[in-house]
């Protein structure tokens, strides 16, 4: 009596267990590899399937190779014999995907529900404003994608920087999420869905004190700045010399 009840109690955690979906997010264009293990085929089984929304795309038998139903061009059944990869999904691949036991018995192995999604298009970091002392900076900068913003202001004394005021992340119209962060020094700029994600970083000190260090373009700008100041001294020199000429006659 109580092995009846163990027995009920497996067969209901088996049920259980393989009908819970598994929900994957693939990027437009990339291949998805559909997982069932050897262990998981029943030992006696004769026929069991792949199916996408209720129709068979693979058919396998213990003896004899794998029948490729649909989507034959883009279908490769793995080594492993029950694996099977799905080439440069489409938004026409959503769907479910079941792998099933059809003889002798039929039961459901696992599921997984697919969303494909375009990857998220690029995000830019910009700065808005810089007001920048000896000791302390504050910075208000957005970052942008195609259809969203969102903007911050960072506040930076001598040790530590902070973002002050505006949101962390916000959705952008397409769904995706929009994120903005600090890390180590640095504005960190998130664009993310499920499949993907792009980045724009930008390190604060540049923004805040643009030429501590010895990029091409700072030193331009030394050079440009030193060369004006002579010119200015020698215009200055110049003309008191040429007033003392001019007395002089
Ligand atoms: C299937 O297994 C492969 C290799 O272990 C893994 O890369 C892939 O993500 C798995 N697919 C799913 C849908 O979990
Ligand atoms: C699959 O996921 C979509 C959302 O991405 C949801 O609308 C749908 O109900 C899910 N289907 C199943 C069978 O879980
Ligand atoms: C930010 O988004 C708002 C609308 O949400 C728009 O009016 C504004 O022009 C955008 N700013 C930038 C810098 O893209
Ligand atoms: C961006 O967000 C995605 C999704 O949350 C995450 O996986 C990824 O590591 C993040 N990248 C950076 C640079 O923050
Ligand atoms: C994130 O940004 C860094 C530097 O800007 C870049 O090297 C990296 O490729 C980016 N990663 C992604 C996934 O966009």
């Amino acid at each position: 009596m109580s092995l009846f009840l163990v027995t009920g109690i497996l067969f209901f955690l088996k049920i259980a267990g393989s009908t819970a979906v598994i929900h994957v997010f693939v990027q437009t264009g990339a291949d998805f590899i559909l997982n069932v293990t050897e262990a998981e085929i029943p030992p006696k089984s004769r026929l069991w399937v792949w199916q996408f929304n209720g129709a068979t795309m693979v058919e396998f038998s213990p003896d004899s190779q794998p029948t490729v139903v649909s989507h034959t061009e883009r279908i490769k059944v793995l080594e492993k014999k029950y694996c099977v990869k799905l080439r440069n999904l489409q938004k026409s691949d959503m769907g479910i995907y079941t792998a099933k036991v059809l003889l002798s018995k039929e039961q459901k192995l696992t599921e997984y529900n697919v969303t494909v999604q375009d990857p998220v298009s690029p995000v830019y970091l910009t700065t808005d404003s810089v007001s920048s002392t000896f000791s302390t900076c504050n910075l208000a900068v957005t970052c942008s994608t195609d259809d969203s913003n969102i903007s911050s202001t960072i506040r930076c004394d001598k040790q530590n920087c902070h973002q002050e005021k505006g949101p962390g992340s916000v959705v952008t119209k397409s769904g995706a999420s929009l994120h903005m962060y600090l890390s180590h020094s640095s504005i960190i700029c998130n664009h993310s869905n499920q499949a993907s994600w792009s980045n724009d970083t930008g390190i604060i000190v540049h923004f805040c004190h643009p030429c501590t260090d010895l990029s091409v373009v700072c030193l331009v700008k030394k050079v440009l700045f030193s060369v004006g100041l002579i010119i200015m001294v020698s215009a200055v020199f110049g003309v008191h010399l040429m007033e003392k000429v001019g007395k002089q006659k």
